[in-house]
């Protein structure tokens, strides 16, 4: 039911692709930040569809109103609602999709769940919803941006088989990552991956691949022990956004390959006193709780099922049916997805401050 993300730092997002607009409630943000709009706008303008050829041609100027929550720029400790209209639709593309379910999207557990669905676009199930994931994460990192400032970057890691070197994880920068259409910093592996991308595109296909991502200037202790360890919390975060198919921390499955005398991350004497981890196979992440090192993780995406080719399937009657899809999609996610993971960490992370400031409070 719960279209609420967070415990201290709460997200909730509302509207369907092809409605009046789309937004979110960020409910648990402390008075006293500097927040505009112009705080947002540079993520979302990141995410926003029809901005390259490798994209889908909806043109959204997705341009973030904040109506709430926030007085002469700062936030007021209130809720702040954030919409963005919903301009360029086209429910017509949608006709066929109220008869046939689109094989591997959303259209038919929707129709199970509820038996009704919103009339065209995907509604909730669109990655237009992701849009107000990305307005709430840009509040979530202006707030750390004042009390613990982390920097979350992430890029495309593989496109189907082409895979990418992986940049310097202390070093790699969100202009690094734009420096390419595909949003892959690695200039060898960049334009192979749009040429597969423009031909599957082509070809009426499309194409997976992994987003990977580094937060540093987490400091050690973020995350709870338990059932809200801070990899569950990623892994929660990273696994709601649509098309993904798996996450991935530090080695992920290739510790498996692993012996522990390879992958454990021994100690070492830190400069100005204290130890930390000399490497950091595990990603940043021990026993659930930050260790101070850089969090790293990949999330893995599925090609997108909405595709021009022909596929032999049913329709909702039980009729056999040749689908060819109409209307503008993605043929790779991947290049939007980059913003989309960002932004999600930084809600997981917002949320992992205020909660650790629970634990810090003195003793009498
Ligand atoms: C940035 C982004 C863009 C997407 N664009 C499309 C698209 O154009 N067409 C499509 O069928 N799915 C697209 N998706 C994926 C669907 O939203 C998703 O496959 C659908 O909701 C079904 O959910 P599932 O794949 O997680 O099972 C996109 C996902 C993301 C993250």
């Amino acid at each position: 039911m719960s279209s609420t993300f967070g415990t201290l730092f709460r997200v909730t997002t509302f509207g369907e692709s092809h409605g009046r607009a789309i937004g979110c409630i960020v409910d648990g943000c402390p008075a006293r930040i500097p927040l505009s709009a112009d705080d947002i706008q540079p993520q979302l303008d990141r995410r926003r569809p029809g901005a390259s050829a490798l994209t889908t041609p909806r043109n959204e100027s997705d341009v973030v109103s904040i109506l709430s929550g926030t007085d002469r720029g700062q936030t007021l400790g209130t809720p702040i609602g954030l919409t963005i209209p919903n301009a360029d639709t086209q429910p017509g593309d949608y006709a066929e999709m109220e008869t046939v379910p689109r094989p591997s999207h959303a259209d038919f557990t929707y129709a199970e769940k509820y038996c009704l669905r919103a009339r065209s676009g995907g509604g909730r199930a669109s990655a237009r919803e992701t849009a107000a994931r990305v307005a709430a994460g840009a509040v979530a990192e202006k707030m750390l941006s004042v009390f613990q400032p982390v920097q979350i970057v992430a890029w495309v890691e593989s496109v189907g088989s082409i895979a990418a070197r992986r940049p310097d994880l202390a070093t790699i920068a969100r202009a690094d990552v734009d420096a390419t259409l595909v949003r892959c910093p690695d200039p060898d592996a960049a334009p192979r991956m749009i040429a597969a991308i423009e031909a599957a595109r082509d070809a009426g296909d499309s194409l997976g691949g992994i987003v990977a991502c580094a937060c540093r200037g987490v400091p050690a202790g973020w995350g709870e022990p338990v059932f809200d360890k801070l990899t569950a919390e990623l892994a929660h975060a990273m696994l709601s956004i649509p098309a993904t198919r798996g996450f991935e921390i530090g080695e992920g499955f290739g510790a498996t390959l692993l012996r522990g005398s390879q992958h454990n991350d021994p100690f070492a004497a830190k400069p100005g006193g204290g130890i930390r981890p000399a490497t950091n196979h595990c990603g940043g992440i021990q026993g659930g709780i930050s260790n101070g090192e850089i969090l790293f993780f990949r999330v893995a995406f599925k090609p997108v099922s909405t595709i021009s080719l022909p596929q032999k399937t049913a329709a909702f009657d039980g009729a056999p049916v040749v689908f060819a899809a109409k209307g503008r999609h993605d043929p790779c996610v991947l290049p939007r997805a980059v913003p989309v993971v960002e932004s999600m960490a930084a809600l997981v992370l917002a949320d992992a401050f205020l909660q650790q400031q629970v634990q810090r409070i003195p003793h009498p």
